[in-house]
């Protein structure tokens, strides 16, 4: 039999192919990446390919103007209903009859690249678990009796090679009126991951599916809307976590939980609301029916985790933090009442690492992938708890300590949430100690002219965690603050910006008649305890590891996005590197999640990993305290972070009153 020389590109995989073969199916043979919901029918125009015509010299290769069959009927009547790219070919139609270049545009490819949205957003490799398949079924027939569903698992086998698939009773319900309505032609979703059939629809789906990438937080649910076929972000959003209401940080709710009996099935009930309305939101935004959505996958901390699942968090509230399950689950969104999303759609929830690092920070794991590089890396994803990662390609080690609520914006006199009119970036001259910021709302900075117009709507409402730690850590650099962290008085610093408050001083800010926004000694303090916290979680990881330094750091999660490199490392949040290598991840756990939806494979890869992750308990290690005591200090006590040094020098001044002397003796 005549065979020819087949190329296909951007693969370059090439072969020799029986004359008279589709063009699908010698990609099938080559293993070429073409898709195809139709499976062959002419009706999807998913096997669109574009052949070359004249001299392919770096191929060796020359293509006749007849290497492929002439344009079919088939084509014909796809070009005019629908219209075909000039100088595209249906591959299942096309046939190969002399030796042939193929270009396989991305549209056509399976496994096509998502571009990045961020720079720091690593590239998707689309292989979505949901695939459509487009069958024709046997009609019943008086003669030879059988049920739909018997002739349609006949239908998926022979025509797509799939069998065993489970068809959920929800979907069982609407199998008749679908298969009429499509005239015995319908679009199968199956849900890969599970063998599930997740979705029926009449004759040729082809709008694409959709999935929810979502990002449980305790204080925001975020997600993303995606296509489940070309991977593209179709709609975004976040609301904040309804919990709130029964606690602003994880401990209080797993505290709320232990005093109310009931209290976590309250909590359940309330976030499981707020997903399902964020789903019909995200949808609406989109323009597509929130049913159309059949897959979600989640990501969240464990006790976000439990609740979602219906499971009490009182065990992730006491000594040894026992999770009720670490592993990856699949589940029917059902299961955790999505309503709104499609009937049978499917849930997927990445594996916890430990009692107190979750999926979350198993989502950052993928998104960053430290486990691929040779530097070794510290990524800090900043909360409430920091979920603190350590490791290279040799080996992964994580841990979690409790910061508090502080950099939040919680805890400080003037602190609140990053929203519009919130301080979020502090600069003070160091030879008049002066202060300029910015708000949240406005690019201008305060000494800018047309601020005051600029922020008059929002007005000036308090600082947020970014405001807190450039406020601290510009003081620390212009001699307001000591490195004990002692706010200074006003003949000791030079301004009358510094005031005496009771027994200690606080530095003025911002004030406009009554209104003032003042850095006090508590604020100080606090954020003393809550970096001291971090910076002795990212040591102990350091100490496990063997090593007494990073080669890059990574700020996780939307506050890390917001966080000065410069000012985290002269407050002694981070330890010391180069400060071209502290950079933000954004939000990485998000983007984890995304890849999770996207990407099947990487499923069974951050399972595999995440058993790999040497999990370090902070509570338990003696050395946590040490760590702790000695980073109270701005930067800190004993280590000297070298690089930080070479690039600026910290006044060395001291104010240590008589007062507080006393006081500390006490
Ligand atoms: S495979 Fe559907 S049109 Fe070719």
């Amino acid at each position: 039999m005549t065979d020819h020389q087949v190329i296909f590109m951007p693969s370059g995989k090439r072969g020799r192919i029986a004359e008279g073969t589709p063009v699908l199916d010698a990609a099938r043979q080559l293993g070429v990446d073409l898709d195809s919901v139709c499976g062959g029918r002419g009706i999807c125009s998913k096997c669109q390919v574009q052949p070359g015509v004249g001299a392919f010299p770096k191929l060796g290769l020359t293509v006749a103007a007849d290497a492929l069959s002439p344009f079919n009927a088939v084509e014909h009547r796809y070009d005019e209903k629908r219209g075909l790219k000039a100088g595209r070919r249906l591959g299942c139609q096309a046939r190969v009859q002399g030796d042939v270049v193929l270009d396989v545009p991305p549209e056509s490819q399976v496994h096509r690249q998502v571009v990045r949205k961020a720079a720091s957003d690593r590239p998707i490799v689309m292989d979505p678990a949901t695939r459509l398949h487009f069958v024709t079924v046997e009609e019943p027939d008086m003669h030879a009796p059988s049920g739909d569903l018997e002739r349609l698992r006949e239908a998926l086998s022979d025509q797509w090679g799939l069998d065993d698939l489970t068809l959920p009773l929800p979907l069982l319900a609407r199998l008749q009126p679908v298969l009429r309505q499509g005239k015995w032609q319908i679009t199968v979703a199956v849900d890969h991951d599970s063998d599930t059939i997740t979705g029926l629809f009449p004759a040729l789906r082809e709008a694409p599916v959709l999935g929810l990438a979502v990002d449980l937080g305790s204080t925001t649910i975020a997600a993303h809307l995606c296509d489940l076929s070309a991977g593209e972000v179709r709609a975004s959003g976040g609301v904040m976590n309804p919990q709130i209401r029964f606690g602003e940080d994880l401990m209080s709710r797993v505290s709320y939980s232990m005093m109310n009996p009931g209290g976590d099935a309250e909590m359940t009930r309330a976030v499981r609301d707020a997903l399902d309305a964020l789903a019909v939101e995200l949808a609406a935004e989109a323009g597509v029916p929130a049913e159309d959505i059949l897959e979600a996958v989640i990501v969240c901390n464990p006790v976000m985790h439990h609740l979602l699942l219906g499971v009490d968090p009182v065990e992730l509230g006491q000594s040894p933090f026992a999770l009720a399950t670490s592993d990856a689950l699949r589940l029917n969104a059902s299961e955790i009442e999505l309503t709104s999303v499609g009937a049978a759609a499917r849930v997927y929830i990445l594996p916890c690492i430990a009692g107190h690092v979750g999926a979350d920070a198993a989502a950052v794991a993928l998104s960053e992938a430290p486990d691929q590089a040779d530097d070794l890396t510290l990524i800090v994803d900043v909360g409430t708890n920091a979920e603190i990662i350590l490791g290279n390609r040799d080996r992964i080690l994580a841990c979690s300590s409790p910061t508090g609520p502080a950099f939040e914006g919680a805890q400080i006199s003037a602190g609140q949430r990053a929203a519009p009119g919130a301080i979020e970036r502090v600069q003070i001259d160091p030879s008049t100690r002066e202060p300029r910021f910015r708000v949240i709302g406005s690019a201008l900075w305060s000494d800018d002219p047309g601020f005051a117009a600029a922020t008059a709507q929002t007005g000036i409402t308090g600082i947020c965690g970014s405001g807190i730690i450039e406020a601290v850590a510009e003081m620390r650099m212009a001699g307001i603050v000591d490195a004990r962290g002692l706010i200074g008085s006003p003949e000791q610093v030079g301004t009358p910006r510094c005031e005496l408050t009771g027994r200690t001083h606080a530095y003025l800010l911002w004030q406009d008649g009554d209104r003032r926004i003042q850095v006090t000694q508590g604020d100080i303090r606090a954020i003393q305890l809550a970096k001291s916290a971090l910076y002795a979680g990212a040591r102990l990881l350091m100490d496990e590891a063997g090593v007494d330094h990073v080669d890059r750091v990574t700020l996780a999660g939307a506050f890390g996005a917001h966080i000065s490199p410069r000012h985290a490392m002269v407050l002694g949040m981070i330890p010391d590197a180069k400060l071209s290598k502290v950079t933000s991840a954004g939000n990485a756990a998000g983007h984890g999640a995304r890849m999770a939806l996207c990407n099947r494979g990487l499923r069974a890869h951050i399972e595999t990993l995440v058993r790999r992750i040497e999990k370090v308990e902070t509570a338990i290690a003696p050395r946590f305290q040490e760590h702790f005591v000695a980073a109270n200090a701005i930067p800190h006590a004993t280590d000297p972070f070298p690089h930080l040094m070479a690039e600026l020098t910290l006044p060395d001044v001291s104010f240590n009153t008589a007062s507080e002397g006393r006081r500390r003796r006490r």
